[in-house]
């Protein structure tokens, strides 16, 4: 299962992982490009809003115990310290961080399930006006780290994907993305080569 399957990487991921074989469920909010990934894909879809607790209980219910969870879900939002508005930084640390920790809450596995988060190098990251992100990219790098121990029993291992520039809309508010990002597709290659190895590496440097 992808959740954030309607954002750059997220379609992208999809569309590999459709390649490859096996059930496979999308989740997002923009209905228009689910419904198109179902029709083209042959995917399931679930709808939801990653803050809503009720609504990301309801997808789990729904999809059942998975192998592969990949979180590409997220949001940034460029503002310095001195003008971050709170609703943004609400809607940052929803996308980043909440809805990764109620999924990780609701979802259920199966033995030697594998869950892969999409995260940053810190360096490239920590600069004037992405501290909310960075923060929230970082904080779930921690959720991450308590999830290997709380999940072990379960059999679930977990893989931090760090992520150069890839061109998606989430460089809008930059204008656009830097010359050297890698495409979508790209990306998903690398990130489903490593998420789909054995073993599973703790962290993958996608380059
Ligand atoms: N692009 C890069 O250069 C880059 C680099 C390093 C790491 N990453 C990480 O990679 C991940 C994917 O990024 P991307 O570039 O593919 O971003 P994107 O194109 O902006 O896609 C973001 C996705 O997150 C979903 N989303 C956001 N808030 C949500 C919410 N509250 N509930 C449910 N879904 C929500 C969006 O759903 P809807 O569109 O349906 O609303 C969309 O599917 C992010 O975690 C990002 O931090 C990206």
């Amino acid at each position: 299962m992808v959740l954030g399957a309607t954002g750059g990487i997220g379609q992208a991921l999809a569309s590999a992982l459709a390649a490859r074989g096996g059930q496979l469920w999308l989740s997002g909010r923009n209905g228009q490009v689910l419904a198109e990934l179902v029709r083209r894909l042959g995917a399931r879809a679930v709808p939801a809003e990653l803050g809503h607790e009720l609504e990301v209980q309801a997808l789990a219910a729904e999809v059942g115990p998975l192998d592969l969870f990949i979180y590409a879900a997220g949001a940034v939002v460029r503002q310095g310290l001195r003008e971050l508005d709170a609703k943004d930084l609400e809607r940052l640390f929803t996308a980043n961080l909440k809805g990764l920790t109620l999924a990780l809450k609701h979802l259920s596995f199966r033995p030697g399930a594998r869950g892969v988060v999409l995260g940053v190098y810190p360096e490239l990251v920590s600069v004037p006006g992405l501290a909310a992100y960075t923060a929230s990219k970082l904080a779930a790098e921690g959720v991450l780290h308590v999830a290997r121990r709380e999940f072990r029993r379960e059999g679930v291992r977990f893989c931090l994907v760090r992520l150069p520039a890839v061109a998606t809309p989430l460089w809008a508010p930059f204008g656009e993305p830097p010359k050297n990002a890698l495409t979508p597709a790209q990306a998903a290659e690398r990130i489903l080569e490593g998420a789909l190895a054995d073993p599973l590496p703790e962290t993958l440097e996608v380059r």
